[in-house]
């Protein structure tokens, strides 16, 4: 009991300074949200318990897009809350996302990405300014066309594990959501470490349980507003979520330790044509562009942006799959044009002439974008169309509610993968479209997932039938740090003659 007290006392005084600071933020950004749109609820509280995800995780989704088309009602283009002191502005339309999403200045990430910070560390994807233009300019050939079909082999090559793997349960109704996950975490490990863990034939491999476990504390930070409190959050889980963090930190600094073992033994050649993501930050290592302490983290920023994205996208996109068979069809006729009867690999070329297929994945994107928001906190006092946003308040970038604007996509949930046949894409503002957000600080890997998702889909639609006797809506979407299917994705698979 003393010893609980000590450290209560000790984390109070720990975070004096964020409290001081946290009360002097609100009482600069209160007066300007008073005049802005949006429900008002309890001060410094607000709408807390309805931002947050709380007991029933599609809650929070379903009270963005309510609070959505009231504003719209009243002529706005943004809503805003405040939650737990913090006060959030949610663009409606690409029109005005367009604002920060184009910023060069406003790219500092909003507060909830500081539960990532002790994983991905301080490098591209929590950095600002000098460190993060550069680290951007040094990874942004790693995605560049040559680099890509060397990842395409290794896409190739787990693809067909997951072939393998669901040749054997045939007939049956498989799980999707588990086996997607295995899959793009073989795939993501393997193109940033080089080496084949071989997750899919391991599944109770270590890395995936902490994986899955750190996950799991920042669905749990998302479920308890009053988590977002620093102290309090150190105060109940510090202990386990430290030691769920040394095993991943750990993972990653031993794998880098055995790579450049192998590279001063000449093992591993850092010119190579295809190199893995490692490589090139021991590259950049050795002409003293990074320190190696910041490599791993670097490594587990790759691996955390890769491989949960991926798997909850290619989740939904095989329940739009097998609840639509009109378009599962069309999908394999466009394999059989590609490929004949072959079960060979893709190539680059493939992938270009999979119209439907990629028409088809990004309807699916966009009717059930994967990430929920992304968040953006300023730094500046912030003008976004005509409303004067306060210095230290922050912009969810929220593809759920850009993507379900009737103005700009009438009947929001119907999925008509025409939408993005080219005449209706030029019509539209191209920031309507943001499941990897847009602008300077979009995704880097966007090309990469979309290429590794469309040879997933190659692979499964060429080898199997999906089915479901639910139609697509009976789904709601879940906030669990990304966006998932309430219902699951639990698909008949079976085996084409
Ligand atoms: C379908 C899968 C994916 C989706 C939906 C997705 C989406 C996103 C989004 C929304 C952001 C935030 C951008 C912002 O702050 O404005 C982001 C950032 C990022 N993503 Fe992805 N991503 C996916 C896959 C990948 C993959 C496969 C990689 C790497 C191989 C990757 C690497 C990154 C990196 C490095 C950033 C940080 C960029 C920066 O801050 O400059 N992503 N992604």
């Amino acid at each position: 009991m003393i010893g609980e007290f000590a450290l209560a006392l000790f984390a109070a005084f720990y975070y004096l300074p964020w409290i001081f600071k946290g009360i002097r933020d609100y009482l600069y950004e209160a007066p300007y949200y008073k005049k802005l749109p949006g429900p008002k609820g309890l001060s410094f509280i607000g709408s807390a318990f309805e931002v947050a995800v709380g007991e029933d995780t599609t809650a929070p989704l379903k009270f963005w897009l309510k609070e959505a088309d009231k504003a719209r009602e009243q002529g706005h283009d943004i809503f805003t809350v405040t939650a737990m002191g913090r006060h959030i502005a949610f663009p409606l339309s690409g029109e005005s996302v367009k604002f920060i999403c184009e910023s060069n200045e406003e790219i500092l990430k909003g507060k909830d990405y500081e539960f990532l910070r002790p994983w991905v560390g301080s490098g591209l994807m929590l950095s600002i300014g000098k460190k993060w233009k550069d680290r951007r300019r040094a990874l942004t050939h790693v995605f560049h066309f040559t680099m890509l079909e060397g990842y395409t082999m290794t896409f190739n090559k787990h693809a067909r594990v997951f072939v393998d793997i669901l040749s054997k349960q045939s007939g049956t109704v498989v799980d999707m959501e588990i086996h997607l996950k295995r899959l793009s975490l073989d795939s993501a490990l393997n193109t940033t470490m080089g080496m084949d863990f071989g997750i899919q034939h391991n599944p109770k491999h270590p890395y995936l349980a902490s994986v899955d476990i750190f996950t799991n504390y920042a669905q749990r930070y998302n479920n308890e507003p009053h988590m977002w409190i620093n102290w309090i959050w150190y105060l109940v889980y510090s202990r386990e979520y430290n030691d769920v963090l040394k095993k991943l930190n750990d993972f990653s600094i031993e794998v880098l330790a055995k790579r450049m073992e192998s590279v001063r033994k000449g093992e591993v050649d850092l010119e190579a044509k295809y190199k893995p993501l490692i490589d090139i930050f021991i590259a950049l290592c050795n002409k003293g562009e990074c320190t190696y302490d910041e490599v791993h983290y670097e490594l587990n920023a790759s691996i955390f942006g890769a491989h949960d994205t991926t798997s909850s996208t290619l989740t939904w996109i095989f329940w739009c799959l097998a609840t639509q068979p009109q378009h599962q069809q069309r999908i394999y006729d466009e394999m059989t044009e590609i490929f004949g009867d072959s079960d060979r690999d893709c190539t680059l070329e493939d992938l270009q002439e999979m119209d439907f297929t990629e028409r088809f994945m990004k309807e699916s994107m966009r009717v059930f974008p994967p990430i929920p928001t992304v968040g953006r906190e300023l730094m500046s006092d912030f003008q976004m169309g005509k409303y004067l946003l306060p210095k230290g308040s922050e912009i969810f970038i929220a593809p759920h509610i850009i993507h379900h604007n009737p103005d700009v996509y009438p009947e929001p949930w119907k999925f008509d993968p025409d939408r993005f046949l080219p005449d209706n894409v030029i019509e539209r503002n191209p920031y309507d479209f943001i499941p990897f957000s847009a602008g300077p600080r979009n995704c880097l890997g966007q090309k990469f997932a979309m290429h590794e998702m469309k040879i997933i889909m190659s692979h499964a639609v060429r080898n199997f039938v999906f089915t479901t006797e639910h139609d697509i809506l009976d789904q709601e979407c879940k906030v669990e740090v990304m966006c998932k299917p309430s219902l699951g994705c639990h698909l008949k698979v079976e085996k084409r003659k």
